[in-house]
């Protein structure tokens, strides 16, 4: 089986995508806030690219039932109810709603859900959900890192390394990798001792800590502590049921 990696989203045509597993990775912090809004029970959440298409969205659906969340450089849009931190993603804010979330990165390209067979959010505290889930659907895969405003990303790079190194030896498939994708392996094998540290050097998570969010990378370097499969179903994620 074949698995490119990607180390920014743009470059990818949709050929590259059409009929295979594609997993998304933000994981500061857009895939790790889909994780804890799924556990605190949000019925699914909608990704959209800009602030006004949350607010129009909301009025679709309905203001009582929807939470708007998201950010710009970080920092919570105004007038919308939740900023991008995992941690803002309790229970009580989010159960029983449905979370229409716009960040800088993370959730522009899920409109690539339509061409892909399954489409997945992966980060570092699912990681063995999303290997498990990879392994099962026994196809292509390919592996989509946000990284930061058109640049490549430390954070999400290790991420995708290491979920490569989780389905060649614990799912033992044989995979055939493009450069990127060996690239990220050699990145997660050289720091899988260090991945907390290196992530919170890393500018992402330099800024994050310098504008009050160190807690966020913290959380988000978990691995396995959110064990939820988020899967997309006609532009909304929600929890895998199998
Ligand atoms: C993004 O989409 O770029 C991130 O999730 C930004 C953030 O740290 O909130």
């Amino acid at each position: 089986m074949r698995s490119d990696l990607f180390l920014v989203p743009g470059p990818v045509g949709e050929q590259r995508m059409t009929g295979k597993t594609l997993v998304m990775i933000d994981i500061l912090r857009a895939s790790t806030t889909i994780c804890q809004a799924l556990k605190s029970g949000a019925r699914a959440i909608i990704p959209v690219v800009e602030p006004g298409e949350a607010t129009e969205m909301r009025s679709k659906i309905g203001v009582d039932i929807t939470v708007l969340g998201g950010e710009r450089k970080g920092i919570k849009i105004d007038g919308f109810d939740l900023g991008n931190s995992p941690l803002e993603y309790t229970e009580d804010k989010v159960k029983g709603k449905t979370v229409v979330l716009t960040t800088s990165n993370g959730t522009r390209g899920y409109n690539r859900a339509a061409l892909s067979k399954l489409l997945i959010t992966g980060a570092l505290v699912n990681i063995s959900a999303v290997t498990r889930k990879v392994s099962q659907a026994g196809q292509d895969v390919v592996i989509l890192c946000a990284g930061q405003d058109g640049d490549f990303s430390i954070e999400d790079t290790l991420c995708g390394g290491m979920l490569l190194h989780k389905l060649l030896t614990d799912a033992k498939m044989e995979l055939e990798l493009n450069d990127a994708a060996e690239l990220a392996l050699l990145l997660y094998r050289s720091n899988s001792r260090a991945l907390r540290q290196t992530i919170a050097r890393g500018e992402h998570g330099r800024y994050l800590t310098k504008i009050g969010f160190g807690s966020d990378v913290e959380m988000a370097t978990e691995v396995d502590s959110i064990p939820v499969l988020p899967i997309s179903r006609e532009s909304r994620i929600i929890l895998d049921e199998n």
